[in-house]
């Protein structure tokens, strides 16, 4: 399973892709204006670069069919790694699956947005999502079981061979990140406060402190008894100091 930083926080995406765990970024709208990112193309060829390779997702900006399409032409122009983000459906319920059809055909890769079910899920990647977001937070905002949309999607989309994937997101607490990998997804998009969530306890802490504690008591001992160390884990004593003529 692949991990994503929800976000438009360079120390944030740098710090997680030097720890090794990060596969990709995602952003919204909400997400650059709450990082102060105004200027899209700016913002998003900053976090592209130091992605390298690996996928960012940037949202089109319009409830408006054509202009969404010819919006993710142009973000896609931006960096080779952009994934165009294009909503399930129009605030007016329009379905958008004509625009994620077309931009798969002029080899833009998608990430269908704003998935609160499993038949949006379906019929966005049918029309050739690369990736479908499930909104687990808001799904359960709902009163809908969150994992069984998940689970029933990761299922049909593994029992008719699709190559979408889907990305959970829409992250509230540390919690929905297991329940999203148990429940099948491919990627789970994280806010970084929860990635530092996810590795923290406050019960590893105190078990690295006593471990900690000891081995200094342990090599205060040593130190005590003149002994020294060997690389080999054995002991030694201490070669006496040379003598002062
Ligand atoms: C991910 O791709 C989404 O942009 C994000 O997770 C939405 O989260 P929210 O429901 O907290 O806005």
């Amino acid at each position: 399973m692949e991990i994503f930083a929800d976000t438009a926080d360079l120390t944030e995406i740098r710090a997680w892709l030097d720890f090794g765990v990060l596969d990709g970024v995602t952003t919204n709208p909400s997400i650059m204006l709450a990082g102060g990112i105004y200027d899209l193309r700016q913002g998003a060829q900053a976090i592209a670069r130091i992605l390298d390779d690996k996928p960012l997702s940037v949202e089109v900006v319009s409830d408006d069919l054509q202009e969404m399409r010819r919006q993710a032409v142009e973000m896609a122009s931006w960096a080779p790694n952009i994934v165009v983000k294009i909503p399930v459906i129009t605030t007016q319920g329009e379905p958008c699956l004509g625009v994620i059809a077309s931009l798969r055909r002029a080899g833009v890769r998608v990430n269908a947005t704003a998935c609160l079910s499993f038949n949006q899920a379906l019929l966005a990647a049918k029309a050739g999502a690369t990736y479908v977001s499930l909104f687990a937070g808001r799904i359960s905002d709902e009163g809908a079981d969150a994992s069984e949309a998940v689970r029933r999607t990761a299922s049909w989309l593994k029992a008719w061979d699709m190559p979408t994937k889907i990305i959970v997101g829409s992250i509230r607490e540390t919690v929905n990140v297991q329940d999203a990998a148990l429940a099948g997804a491919h990627v789970v998009t994280v806010p970084p406060k929860f990635l530092r969530q996810m590795i923290d306890h406050k019960y590893s802490r105190f078990t690295v402190g006593q471990f900690l504690a000891d081995g200094q008591s342990a090599a205060a001992r040593m130190s005590d008894l003149g002994l020294t160390l060997r690389s080999n884990g054995g002991s030694a004593k201490k070669a006496p100091a040379a003598r002062s003529k």
